[in-house]
């Protein structure tokens, strides 16, 4: 991915570039979800689940590890949800540099902390949320061996402009549209870097409207002030206090996009029906922009942002974040299915249904 968007990436010659052979994900036309935002509109997925680690954070973690090696750093901390441990654990691996993840104990899916596990990352889990684990983190970030690879370094959000090029390489110009779940708010300041940057060396001609979805328990740039306690059952994004809320909220205004909000039970709903109407499973946290689609689409709902106002042939973008097999509990399985019946063609017939 760097060697692809060098010229637009913080490294030279001397940089060692680590590598997992992360971008280049699909941007997947949704006919289905063309249909209900209707007005011969496009809708596109971009399909981050499908990146080294299963999430878009490989995009950023590629750049912040090579730049932690260039300097010679021994050790990688973050704060995470656990698609960020997930992938800084992988990417140190790589780079031979030791990795040490901070969680909130108890919050974090299972596909993600078997994967820090077995990338030999070093796992301490705290009795707090993520909000507290970042506090931590940036403290003990400040030693000189130390390289914080959360997206407050820089060098993450450089590496996740790359899905925006991405994006205006594939369509030809920048969408209309940029829908996206909201967390700790790097990857909506990170994509609205990437399409601005683009837009300057003369590769798109336009700019998107950025509109990010939150968790209704997990909102507070939706609300404007800080969320204590912060729920919801898409943990990725179970964030009370934003690192980037600042850039993000800039982001949102300069280009004329919005913060709305989803339910757990729209998330969920969305979820699924992602993956039975057009075979692309997801994390909860990534379905939210799929069930804030459909949420804006539902005129009757009287959203705080309306598709109603979105042009005729408008083109719509989606980023789904992360794989769906992250968080194998939420998805669960149907437990009638899973009862075993005779190993016989009648008896699998009957539990067919004939
Ligand atoms: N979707 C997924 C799957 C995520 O893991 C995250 C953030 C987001 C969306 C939100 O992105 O934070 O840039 O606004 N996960 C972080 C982590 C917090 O620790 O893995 P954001």
């Amino acid at each position: 991915m760097i060697a692809r968007y060098r010229e637009f990436l913080p490294v030279s010659e001397s940089t060692p570039i680590v590598s997992l052979g992360e971008g280049g994900t699909p941007l997947i036309c949704s006919p289905r979800l063309g249909e209900i935002v209707g007005r011969d509109c496009e809708v596109y997925l971009k399909y981050e689940g499908l990146n080294p680690t299963c999430s878009f954070k490989d995009r950023g973690m590629t750049v912040a590890v090579s730049k932690a090696a260039e300097r010679g750093a021994s050790t990688l901390i973050c704060a995470s949800t656990g698609n960020t441990s997930a992938s800084a654990a992988a990417y140190a691996a790589r780079a031979g540099i030791r990795c040490v993840v901070v969680l909130p104990a108890g919050k974090i899916a299972s596909g993600k902390l078997v994967q820090a596990f077995a990338y030999g990352a070093k796992v301490i889990a705290i009795e707090g949320n993520f909000d507290d684990a970042l506090v931590i983190v940036r403290k003990l970030g400040g030693r000189d061996d130390f390289a914080i690879v959360n997206s407050i370094n820089p060098d993450r959000i450089a590496g996740q402009m790359t899905a925006a090029f991405e994006i205006v390489d594939d369509l030809g110009d920048a969408p209309d549209f940029h829908l996206l779940p909201l967390g700790n708010a790097g990857n909506l300041t990170a994509y609205w870097a990437g399409y601005r940057q683009y837009r300057r060396a003369g590769k798109a001609a336009t700019l998107p409207a950025m509109i990010g979805f939150q968790a209704a328990g997990a909102a507070p740039i939706f609300l404007g002030r800080i969320v204590e306690n912060p729920e919801t059952v898409a943990s990725a994004i179970r964030i009370g206090n934003p690192a980037s809320w600042k850039p993000a909220s800039q982001a949102v205004e300069d280009s004329k996009g919005a913060v709305d909000i989803v339910t757990d039970a729209e998330i969920l709903a969305a979820q699924h029906w992602l993956a039975t109407k057009e075979g692309i499973f997801v994390e909860p946290a990534s379905a939210a922009p799929i069930a804030g689609l459909m949420k804006c689409c539902d005129a009757a709902r009287g959203p705080a942002y309306s598709f109603a106002q979105i042009p005729e042939g408008s083109r719509i973008v989606c980023t789904v974040t992360g794989h769906g097999l992250k968080d194998p509990e939420i998805a669960g399985t149907d437990s009638d299915d899973m009862k075993a019946v005779a190993a016989n063609e009648e008896a699998v017939l009957r539990a067919i249904g004939f």
